[in-house]
């Protein structure tokens, strides 16, 4: 018997004033995106913005519904949205935030399983891995090279006959 250990590597940027300049800029994108969610019944915004290889930056927010599982996660929004508009382009880079309008978010959003698993279809699509930049309202960012980090042992299509 043996164990198998899985590890995920996060780079943190304490400071705001540390994010590289390009960085700052895609946050930005999705600091706004979230303004533009449609979250009446969490009251949580999310924002995504997707930076692709043509150097194209695609958003998206969180559009919730009555029917509550018929609402769609800001970064399937952005995704499946970049996805269309440009098929064959890959993702460099998605920035991911939120607004809390109850209590300020000090810690950086985290994508939640299904967003996660949808990411790394694109990664693994083109081969090309996606940084993923995380970040609340205030507080640490997070950097991780990759979606695979934020999902380890994924299923994917190499699964399948
Ligand atoms: N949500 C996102 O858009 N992205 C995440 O990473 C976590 C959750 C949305 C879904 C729902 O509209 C609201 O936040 C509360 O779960």
């Amino acid at each position: 018997m043996k164990t198998i250990s899985l590890e995920s590597r996060i780079l943190v940027y304490e400071n705001r004033d540390e994010v590289p300049s390009d960085i700052q800029m895609l946050l930005a994108e999705a600091e706004q995106a979230a303004t533009r969610a449609y979250a009446r019944y969490s009251h949580f915004q999310v924002g995504a913005a997707i930076l692709m290889n043509n150097g194209q930056v695609v958003t998206g927010s969180n559009q919730e519904n009555a029917v509550y599982p018929c609402g769609l996660c800001a970064e399937r929004n952005a995704a499946f949205a970049a996805s269309a508009r440009f098929p064959e382009v890959p993702f460099s880079r998605i920035a991911i935030t939120a607004i809390n309008p109850v209590e300020t978010l000090k810690v950086p959003v985290s994508p939640c399983g299904s967003c996660r698993q949808v990411l790394f279809e694109y990664e693994q699509k083109f081969g090309q891995p996606i940084e993923v930049i995380l970040s609340g309202q205030e507080g640490p960012i997070y950097h991780l090279r990759s979606v695979a980090d934020l999902l380890p042992y994924t299923f994917s299509a190499d699964f399948l006959p």
